[in-house]
């Protein structure tokens, strides 16, 4: 979609076209592009529409019901923060007192309108004209355009001295191939402008990719780590006077899946109850938000190390946020599990304690790594179906399923993973 484009998806012929995209689409895209030519409209716009349409589909399960309102791209959504993400993280910043935020490259606005939601005024930034346009339009659709200006241009010339806290979400995709980045320093805007903003702003959220090497973690700033549903989504930087502890893990679970209309389910992402921990410097805490959806956080220093012990009745697999921000630790004392090797995040412990950071199960057989005999053991329990879980193995499990050649009703649970040192697979079941 082009500017010309959009600005004829936002007359009223364009907003019938959307309406109609949005009655055709999600099934074959000739069918409901026919369908719409032949009701005479025209075929860029009918493109265009059934573009968006379909774009909306998708956002569904970031944005819930408010997608069908929202413009979209599809570089721009795939880079969007998911709403239960971006609203944790603005009601942060509200009461730390933020009363207006500059967004640098605000991109489609998710994180813009989430902190408008909280009532922070926000002057958002953003480079590329479309997605600028998209951006403001959103705001509009939001009904947040009062509380959001969305400016057009680039983002490292914006004067901060305007505003109390900035927000910073880099490009980490390149711009026409859409390939992913990994090195910060090819990020946009480049990552020392982002690292400098701490330095001129006491208040400095910044996100990046999970995957950040913890030596560029600035000195003093707090990174989170944050997973939604088991997986690991983004990690953010909370700087200046921001931070409350070195190292926190935010393990997000979302209400039930939503259909485009949002029949199956209304998410509500309103919280309903407090941190349980106040912002403590070390311990857990929860929020339980609207339509069976929470947030549980594990804080800590990142730097504590646990006990390493034999292999115990259940193996714990942490949530990959816990394990991303070194808090196995932290997670190991709350369980009084340990280790059975010192590089390896299982966790080990003699109870089965309810957790949401951390997947338990209970082990049956633990066996020094042979096909051979898991093989026979396999066939004795009469085990048809297994999942693989693996660390510290360099086995594949899709081909060690075939190898196995697996017959029987059963299903069971296997781990590959090293026992001090020693390649081991540990044979379990699901926690009662
Ligand atoms: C990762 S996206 C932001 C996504 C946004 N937080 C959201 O959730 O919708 C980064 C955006 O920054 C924009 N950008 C990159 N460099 C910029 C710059 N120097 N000035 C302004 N915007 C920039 C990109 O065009 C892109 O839309």
């Amino acid at each position: 979609m082009d500017l010309e484009q959009f600005a004829a998806l936002r007359t009223p012929e364009g907003s019938a076209a959307l309406d109609a995209a949005a009655r055709v689409a999600g099934g074959d895209p000739l069918v409901a592009a026919a369908s719409l030519r032949s009701a005479g409209m025209p075929a860029g716009l009918a493109a265009a529409a059934l573009t968006q349409a379909e774009l909306r589909r998708r956002a569904v399960g970031k944005f819930g019901p408010a997608a069908s309102a929202m413009f979209f791209t599809r570089p721009g959504l795939e880079q969007a923060t998911r709403r239960i993400v971006a609203d944790r993280r603005a009601q942060r910043l509200r009461a730390a007192g933020v009363s207006t935020l500059a967004d640098l490259g605000c991109g489609l606005g998710a994180d813009a309108l989430a902190a408008a939601r909280t009532g922070i005024r926000v002057y958002a930034v953003e480079a590329d004209p479309l997605t600028a346009a998209l951006a403001e339009a959103n705001a509009q659709a939001a009904g947040l355009a009062e509380l959001v200006t969305v400016e057009c241009g680039d983002a490292t010339a914006f004067d901060v001295t305007r505003v109390e806290a900035v927000f910073c979400d880099p490009a980490r995709r390149r711009a026409g191939t859409g390939r992913r980045i990994f090195d910060p320093n090819s990020y946009s805007p480049p990552w020392d402008f982002v690292t400098g903003l701490a330095e001129r702003v006491p208040r400095t959220v910044v996100k990046v990719a999970p995957g950040i090497d913890h030596a560029l973690i600035p000195p003093g700033a707090e990174a989170e780590w944050v997973s939604v549903d088991g997986d690991l989504v983004e990690a953010t930087l909370w700087c200046g006077d921001l931070p409350d502890v070195p190292r926190r893990a935010t393990i997000c679970k979302e209400g039930p899946p939503v259909n485009a209309s949002g029949i199956a389910g209304d998410p509500c992402y309103h919280p309903t109850g407090g941190l349980a921990d106040g912002g403590s410097n070390r311990g857990s805490g929860e929020l339980h938000l609207g339509n069976g959806a929470s947030v549980h956080q594990l804080t800590g220093s990142g730097t504590r190390e646990a006990d390493v012990g034999p292999v115990r009745r259940f193996v714990y697999d942490p949530d990959p946020a816990v394990v991303r921000a070194h808090l196995v630790a932290e997670l190991a004392a709350d369980l009084d599990a340990t280790l059975a090797d010192p590089t390896i995040a299982y966790l080990y412990a003699d109870a089965a304690t309810p957790t949401p950071y951390a997947r338990c199960l209970e082990v049956t057989d633990v066996l020094p790594f042979s096909l051979k005999r898991l093989r026979a053991l396999l066939r004795e329990r009469r085990v048809g179906r297994v999942e693989i879980l693996k660390r510290g193995s360099a086995l594949e499990p899709e081909r060690l399923r075939r190898d196995l050649r697996l017959a029987g009703d059963q299903p069971a649970s296997l781990v590959l993973t090293r026992v001090a040192a020693a390649p081991t697979v540990l044979v379990c079941r699901p926690t009662p």
